[in-house]
C-alpha cells in the first residue's frame, strides 16, 4: 500500500504519469465519472482549509466516489483527547483512502504507520504539502509545456511555507532549474532544505530580499502568504505581513510569458490589479488542483 506523505514518495516517472492522466481527465471528464464508484474518501482536517479539502472532495465526487470527514479538530473526538493513531484506525474502517491535514509536522507520517488505507498528506505544519506541489507542477506543465529549463522565483514566507518546501524538493529533480529565493531575512528558506535538497542536488540558487532584482529572468514567480499561524510573536507577523505586494509596476521588467502562481489563500501579497494580467495563473491553478487529485486518488486506489 502506498502513502503520499512527502513529494519524494512519488518518483519522477510517477509524477509524469499523474500529469499525463490529469491532462487526459481535463479533456475527457466523462471517461472518469465512475472510476471510483463505491469507494470512500475521508478528509480529516485538523487545521483550516478551503481549496485543499474541497478539491479533494470534489475530485472524489467527480470520480463517482463518496466523501466523509471533518473540517476542524473541535468537531472530532480529538477534542476528547483521542490520539491521531487511534483516529486513523477508526477512520480506516469507514473509508478506502484518507486525506489528512494537521498542524504538527510529521502527524500524517505517524498516521501512515498505523493506517490500513492509503494516507495523503494534505499539509503538515510548516513542513510539506505534496498535493499542492502536484497542483503546481501540473499548472507549470500546462502553461510552459515543460518542467525543466526554468528559473523559478519563490517569494514571501520561505521559512514556514510548506508549499515552497515541497515545490523546491520536486523541481530539484528536473534539469537546469534555477531558484531565486526572495524573502525578508527573518523568513529565509530553512537550512535543511538548502543542505539536503539544493546543495545535495547541485541546484543553482540565489537569495535576495528584493522582489524586483531578478524579475526580468524569471519564468515562474511563486508568491506566498506570510504564515500567521506559525508565528510565536504577533508583532513579528504584523511587521512582516505586507513585506511584498506584487503589483503591475513591479512586473514592468518581467517576461511576457512569466507564470505567476500562488497556492492561495492570498492576503495582501498580490494586488488585485494583477488578477487580469494574462500572466496571473493562480485561479487556473486552483482548478488544476482538482484534476491532479483525481489522478492521485485513482493511482493510490489502484484504479485502472
Ligand atoms: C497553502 C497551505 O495550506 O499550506 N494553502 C493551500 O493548501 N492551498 C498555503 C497557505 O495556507 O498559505
Amino acid at each position: 500500500m502506498k502513502h503520499v506523505i512527502d513529494i519524494k514518495d512519488l518518483s519522477t516517472e510517477e509524477i509524469d504519469e499523474l500529469i499525463k492522466v490529469a491532462k487526459d481527465i481535463i479533456n475527457n471528464k466523462e471517461k472518469y465519472a465512475h472510476k471510483c464508484d463505491g469507494k470512500q474518501l475521508a478528509t480529516l482536517f485538523f487545521e483550516p482549509s478551503t481549496r485543499t479539502r474541497l478539491s479533494f472532495e470534489s475530485a472524489m465526487l467527480a470520480l463517482g466516489g463518496e466523501v466523509i470527514g471533518f473540517s476542524e479538530a473541535s468537531s472530532s473526538s480529538v477534542s476528547k483527547g483521542e490520539s491521531v493513531a487511534d483516529t486513523i484506525r477508526v477512520v480506516g474502517a469507514y473509508s478506502d483512502i484518507i486525506a489528512m491535514r494537521h498542524p504538527k509536522e510529521g502527524a500524517p507520517l505517524v498516521a501512515s504507520l498505523k493506517s490500513v488505507v492509503p494516507i495523503i498528506n494534505a499539509g503538515d505544519g510548516g513542513h510539506n504539502h505534496p498535493t499542492q506541489t502536484l497542483t503546481d507542477l501540473l499548472t507549470i506543465h500546462c502553461e510552459k509545456n515543460r518542467l525543466d529549463n526554468l528559473t523559478i522565483g519563490l517569494c514571501g514566507d520561505l521559512k514556514f511555507g510548506r508549499t515552497v518546501h515541497s515545490l523546491i524538493t520536486a523541481m530539484s529533480r528536473y534539469k537546469n532549474i534555477r531558484f531565486v529565493l526572495i524573502s525578508p531575512k527573518e523568513l529565509v528558506i530553512p537550512e535543511y532544505i538548502k543542505r539536503n535538497i539544493l546543495d545535495k542536488n547541485n541546484i543553482e540558487y540565489c537569495e535576495t530580499n528584493d522582489i524586483e532584482e531578478y524579475m526580468d529572468q524569471l519564468d515562474v514567480l511563486y508568491m506566498t502568504r506570510v504564515q500567521k499561524e506559525r508565528f510565536f510573536n504577533e508583532d513579528d507577523y504584523v511587521r512582516l505581513k505586507d513585506y511584498y505586494i506584487l503589483n503591475k509596476e513591479k512586473l514592468e521588467k518581467a517576461k511576457e510569458d512569466l507564470v505567476i502562481l500562488h497556492p492561495l489563500p492570498r492576503v495582501n501579497e498580490i494586488s488585485t490589479d494583477v488578477d487580469d494580467d494574462k500572466r496571473a495563473c493562480y485561479f487556473k491553478q486552483v482548478e488544476y488542483g482538482k484534476y491532479i487529485r483525481m489522478a492521485l486518488i485513482m493511482k493510490l486506489l489502484e484504479v485502472e
